[in-house]
């Protein structure tokens, strides 16, 4: 796949893996998922989670559901010793050849107004903000953009 990440190894997440993946998130979120709400999309049918290793390590993940025509991204982490490597545009560039493989139309995501890493991984990949829910983030009262991109 010419996305710049051809080596990129992704498997689907197992709940081993779950206490690296609350390290990540913990250190990547003001409000981070907690155990149970990992466990509850691994236990899902349409929701799917995947990690990247690096010598045996957690470096990301990514979770996303397919809800028929559209895909919405959940939740996407890089481990912060391995950011800016193209990580997560390389999760982000597999899971939209996946979706654009299984006629998936578009995809859809929110995003906190101030978080510019990922906002420039998404304008990157082609998504577009489509509006905004006011104090969606109720913790800080932040907005969040919803952003969307056409497969
Ligand atoms: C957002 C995040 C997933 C990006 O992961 P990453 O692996 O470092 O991103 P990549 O290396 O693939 O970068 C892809 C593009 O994103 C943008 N980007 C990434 N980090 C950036 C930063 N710190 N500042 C500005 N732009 C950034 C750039 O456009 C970059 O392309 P470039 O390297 O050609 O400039 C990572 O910063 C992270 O885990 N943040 C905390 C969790 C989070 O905010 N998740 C998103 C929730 S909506």
């Amino acid at each position: 796949m010419a996305d710049g990440v051809t080596g990129l190894m992704m498997r689907p997440m197992n709940t081993s893996d779950i206490p690296a993946i609350l390290e990540i998130e913990k250190v990547s979120f003001a409000v981070p998922w907690t155990r149970g709400m990992f466990e509850e999309t691994l236990a899902s049918d349409i929701t799917i989670s995947l990690v990247t290793e690096e010598v045996g390590r957690i470096s990301g993940y990514i979770i996303f559901y397919d809800a028929g025509p559209e895909m919405h991204i959940m939740n996407i982490a890089v481990h912060p010793r391995q950011r800016r490597h193209g990580l997560a545009f390389g999760m982000m560039s597999r899971i939209l050849a996946f979706a654009r493989d299984n006629a998936i139309e578009e995809c859809f995501l929110e995003v906190r107004e101030s978080n510019v890493p990922a906002r420039g991984l998404y304008k990157k990949l082609g998504f577009r903000s489509i509006g905004r829910r006011k104090e969606y983030y109720s913790e800080t009262r932040e907005d969040a953009l919803v952003m969307r991109l056409s497969l």
